[in-house]
């Protein structure tokens, strides 16, 4: 048996999800076969063996990133307990508010004014879409003045006419962190890949908008908060419910019962619901959808597939007739 299998599996998945960063797809093809890495590896619990965990622990001892290989095992090794307690302690909440301009075409299909609730919301960024501007070129833009996310197209799609009308927003994650914190906020921009200077950027500016009015983020599970956000937000608009990159984290039973459950609250009335998540954590919305896109995220509305999207919103193409 290899006692590592597992692991370097992990790892050489890592390296083609991360195409993204040259960096992290070196790290990782390196790990995958570096047998005093993986033995180190082996001792993590295994939810805490991910490589996104591992290398941002990693660079906030000192790694050098992007930097070569042997700078990160230098400090894995070298500094061995002082990284694992990092590993152990914090979680890769990577907050990602290229997402809204995947999602604020979606809310544009919901209309009306919107009690916006997130679950796994991290930081909150993404609970802003009314406080930035879009740029979908050439398709279209949304435009009054403020920060711009940029996201693009590979086709035409149905672009909102305004901004989202927001009455109020909150969310729910087990961890949540508050942005206001400047540790927090380091760990959050230390998560962000190496080379992707524009996303640190982009971070900042969205961590200047959430400071400037503080989300509600309530601290606890998805199911045990959902009936009392559900219930505020009723008061104040239409409730949508969204999340986006937070389902994988549940077990599988837990994802189908999530994806029941939102289902059934559809299905009440009780509120609209928002996916963005990868097409094997929430199959049935993967499944409406007319071929599979490989590598992108399925964007649902109220369970139907209405877009695939680049993980960190930087594409997205829209369904025909959705
Ligand atoms: C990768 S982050 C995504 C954050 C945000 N949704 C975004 O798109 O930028 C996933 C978040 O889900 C949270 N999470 C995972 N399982 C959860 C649960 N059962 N209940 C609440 N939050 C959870 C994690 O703590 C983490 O902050």
């Amino acid at each position: 048996m290899n006692p590592w299998g597992a692991v370097r599996e992990q790892y050489l998945g890592f390296a083609e999800h991360a195409r993204d960063s040259p960096c992290f797809v070196d790290w990782s093809t390196r790990v995958a076969a570096d047998e005093e890495v993986l033995d180190w590896l082996a001792g993590l619990p295994p939810v805490k063996q991910q490589p996104n965990l591992v290398f941002a622990a990693a660079r906030w001892h000192g790694a050098p990133a992007p930097g070569a290989y042997e700078g990160f095992r230098e400090v894995l090794l070298g500094r061995a307990a002082t990284v694992r307690e990092t590993i152990l302690s914090r979680a890769t909440q990577t907050n990602e508010a290229g997402r809204m301009a995947t999602l604020t075409p979606v809310l544009g299909l919901i209309g009306g004014e919107i009690a916006l609730v997130e679950v796994g919301a991290s930081g909150g960024l993404c609970l802003y879409p009314d406080r930035w501007d879009y740029d979908w070129s050439p398709y279209g833009e949304l435009r009054s003045g403020g920060p711009t996310l940029r996201s693009v197209p590979d086709g035409a799609f149905p672009v909102p006419q305004r901004h989202p009308s927001v009455r109020w927003r909150a969310g729910c994650d087990l961890n949540p962190l508050d942005v206001t914190d400047a540790d927090a906020a380091a760990w959050l921009a230390n998560l962000v890949w190496p080379e992707q200077d524009d996303r640190r950027r982009q971070l900042q500016v969205a961590i200047e908008v959430a400071r400037a009015e503080p989300p509600e983020l309530r601290r606890g599970d998805l199911f045990e908060l959902l009936p009392g956000l559900l219930a505020d937000a009723a008061r104040r608009g239409t409730p949508v419910v969204q999340h986006s990159a937070v389902i994988a984290y549940l077990p599988p039973a837990r994802r189908a019962e999530f994806a029941e459950l939102m289902r059934g609250l559809v299905a009440d009335g009780a509120c609209r619901w928002i996916s963005n998540e990868a097409a094997t954590v929430l199959p049935e919305v993967a499944a409406t959808a007319p071929e599979p896109r490989p590598g992108r995220f399925v964007l649902g509305l109220d369970g139907q597939a209405v877009a695939w999207t680049h993980g960190h919103g930087r594409s997205f193409g829209w369904i025909d007739g959705r």
